[in-house]
Order: structure tokens, then sequence, then C-alpha cells
């Protein structure tokens, strides 16, 4: 009976053939991260439905649209995170670390969840990695954290990357700001598509977000945020931008970037690849000074970034060989548990050794041991002796076979 459960609507599963180049991303942010002073951080899958509410902003898509959120059997309301970054302030809270030396340095990876129409690249479970710094409000922060990104992406090869950076000011700056982009809109109300006439007072900015030509038209004209910066935000954003400029990455001002989420204030970046189609966002994030006090922690300006591994895979080039077995051991009829006694002699020594367990002939497992790439295959010979033969150049030698550990590590 062919395919009578399928994996829930926008969702995937990662088969053995996919893990290797997750893994590839895996490993390459691990030693970014601990080279740059962060600490691994996991919080729980799921939270409560306020945290998000009040850290990520009830006026947004995402927690207004997008929220995975049920009554547990306690009657509790809770919801799959949709993101990292409130679940880390709130441990940051919850476990007084504003004690600790600060900044705290974190970088968190797993499964985040939205209620979004899947496309290429867009899940309802996702995968994202995330940096926080949490306590310093210095400029070396955010521009430390999108030259992590740089590297990250860069490292692993992506290519057409375009960085956009903007900053969006002070909660103070941005509500005089937001009050002139409402009067703006007001007066183009007519040319606004509906959605975006809809939330004038809930969420000016987002019509900067819009992709209908009528609002497009309307926005190219709008005030910027980034002409209306206070002193200290102009300041603190001309440091970062040197910073960058010093370490060589490029970016484009854009002050038409604002991000989904609520909490920013300051920076703002989001890394883009022309390698993938309408959902272009590599990875994105920017400051966020007001969100621990927000969730009730002290005063404590953060910064930090998330990108999707599923982006970053799409827009990874093609994979050379996936790693096979280093050796593949071939018995001859009655030799299959000395097989896998020397498979696991083998592997015991740090070698990456396979065998045959579908009952192959000797041909057979010759053409398995071609599949998995083996560069050495052993042959145990039906007499108890042993044959190493070099898959590459078809050369072939006995071997005593009390010694063939010793000959192949
Ligand atoms: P975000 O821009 O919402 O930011 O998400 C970051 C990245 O996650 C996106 O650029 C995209 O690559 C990926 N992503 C988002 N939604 C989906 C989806 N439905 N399917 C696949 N990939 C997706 C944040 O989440 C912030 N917490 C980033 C941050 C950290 N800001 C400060 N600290």
């Amino acid at each position: 009976m062919a395919g009578r459960f399928q994996a829930p609507k926008g969702t995937f599963d990662v088969l053995p053939d996919e893990s290797a180049r997750r893994a590839r991303i895996h490993t390459a942010a691990a030693e970014l991260f601990a080279r740059a002073g962060y600490g691994r951080i996991e919080t729980p899958v799921f939270e409560d439905t306020e945290l998000f509410e009040r850290g990520v902003g009830a006026s947004t898509d995402i927690v207004s649209k997008e929220m995975f959120t049920f009554e547990d059997l306690g009657g509790r309301s809770i919801t799959l995170r949709p993101e990292a970054t409130a679940s880390i302030c709130r441990a940051y809270v919850e476990h007084g670390m504003h004690k600790l030396p600060q900044p705290v340095k974190v970088w968190w990876w797993g499964p985040a969840f939205r209620y979004e129409a899947p496309q290429a690249g867009r899940f309802r479970q996702f995968n994202q990695i995330d940096v926080e710094a949490i306590g310093s409000d210095s400029p070396l922060v955010d521009a430390e954290q999108v030259i992590m990104l740089d590297e990250l992406l860069r490292g692993l090869g992506i290519e057409g990357i375009r960085l956009r950076l903007s900053s969006l000011g002070t909660a103070e700056s941005r509500a005089e700001y937001r009050e002139e982009l409402k009067s703006y809109l007001r007066a183009h109300e007519s040319e606004l598509s509906k959605e975006v006439r809809g939330r004038i007072d809930a969420n000016p900015m987002r019509a900067f977000d819009a992709d209908d030509d009528g609002t497009r038209a309307v926005m190219a004209q709008a005030p910027r945020m980034l002409d209306r910066l206070a002193e200290a935000d102009a300041e603190h954003f001309a440091e970062v931008r040197r910073h960058l400029d010093g370490a060589g990455v490029e970016y484009e001002l854009d002050g038409t970037l604002v991000r989904g989420l609520d909490y920013y204030t300051r920076t703002v970046f989001e890394f883009e690849s022309d390698r993938l189609g309408a959902q272009s966002a590599l990875g994105g994030g920017g400051r966020y000074d007001g969100l621990v006090a927000e969730l009730g922690g002290p005063e404590a300006p953060g910064c930090g970034w998330a990108a999707g591994i599923e982006r970053i895979l799409l827009a990874l080039p093609a994979d050379g060989d996936e790693p096979g077995a280093d050796v593949f051991v071939v018995a001859e009829d009655g030799q299959r548990g000395r097989a896998l006694a020397l498979a696991v002699e083998l592997r015991r020594a740090g070698i990456a050794a396979g065998l045959d367990l579908a009952n192959r002939s000797v041909k057979g497992q010759m053409k398995q041991a071609n599949r998995t790439g083996a560069g050495l295959a052993v042959i145990l010979e039906q007499d108890g002796g042993a044959q190493v033969r070099d898959m590459e150049s078809g050369d072939q030698r006995s071997v005593d076979p009390g010694k063939l550990s010793e000959e192949i590590t």
C-alpha cells in the first residue's frame, strides 16, 4: 500500500543522503562560534505563548498569523517556538546571566515553527542557526556578528551573497518617525494595498516589505528611518560601518530594510543570495536593546542573528563525494563472521569499515565496495587467507591474516 501517510504539510524528512551536508554546516558553524568565544545554548521547543507575544510583538505576522499555539492538558497556552531570540533572552533573565561577565555570547541550533504557506525554501518546520550576545551595546558586537555570518556563508562556498544594512534607531526616535510615516501613508492611502492600509496604525513600517506595485511606488518616495536617526544612533551606526569596512565586508545601505520582528533597535541586517528564488534571505538579525527589559529582566542591550539551514542548503554548491567507507571487507563463503569481527576491529581503530549485510556474492560485494567509495577492499578467503586490493589501481596482494589490522591502520 503506497503512501498512506505523508509528512505534514510544510515539513520534511532528512534522509541519510542529505544529512552529511547538514552536518557540514553544523561543524563549520560550531568551529567558527567556538573560535569567537560563543558557547552553545539550548532552549525548549515550546514556550509560554506570552513570551513570543511580548518578545516578537503581537502585531507581527509571526505572532498574529503564523504561530503553532495550543492549550496543553494543564490548560496553559503553549507555542512551538517561531524563533530563538525571545527564548534565549528568557533564559538570560531566568538564570540571572546578567551577573556573568558581559556580554554573554551564545549560539543555538534547532527547529523553529511558523505556519506559513510552504514553497521552495519556506517550511512550517525549519532549522535555524542563531547567535546572540547580550549585555553590551558596543558597535563592536554588531560588527563581530555580521562578520561571523559573512564568514560562515563564504566559508561554506555560497556565492552571489548580498548584505543589506540599516539602522532603525531607538524606540523613542522611531516613535516620532512612525508618526511621520503614518501621515505619509494616509496621504497616499488610495494607492496602497488593502493589507498595508489595514495596518497603517499597527505596523506602518511593514509597508516597505509589500510587493504590490502600488505600495512599492509609494514606498519608493517614503521617508526613511535611516535619515531620521538621533545623533547617538547615527554615531553608533557609523561605527558599525567603520568596523565592517575595516574587515572588508561589503554591504549596501538600505533604508527600506525592516525586519519582521518588533524587537529591533539600531543596527539591522540581512544576507541574501541570488542563487535563491523568492525566499532569498539566508539570514538576518540586528540589535534589540529593549528586549530583555521588556521580558522582565534588567536593562541589557543585545544583538544577534539567525540563518535558515534549508536556505543555506539551497544556496550551497553541489557537494563533492560524500565520505564513504575507507575499507570494505569482502567475505568468501563461510567468512562472514570473520568479516564482521574485522570491520569492528578496524572501526575501533578509527577506520570507516564496511561489510556486506545482504548476503551478496563475492562479485556483488566488490561492487558494493566500489559504491561505498572504499579505497581498499580486504578479501577474506575461504581457506583462512586474506588479500588486500587497492580499489583505485586494482593492485592486489596477499597479507598475513594475523597482521591485517596492523597492515591497514
Ligand atoms: P528571521 O529573519 O525571522 O529572524 O529568520 C532568520 C532566517 O530564518 C531567515 O533569514 C530564513 O533564512 C530563515 N527562515 C525564516 N522563516 C523560515 C521558513 N518558514 N522556512 C525556512 N526558513 C526560514 C529571526 O528569526 C530572528 N530571531 C533573528 C535574530 C536573532 N535577530 C536577533 N537575533
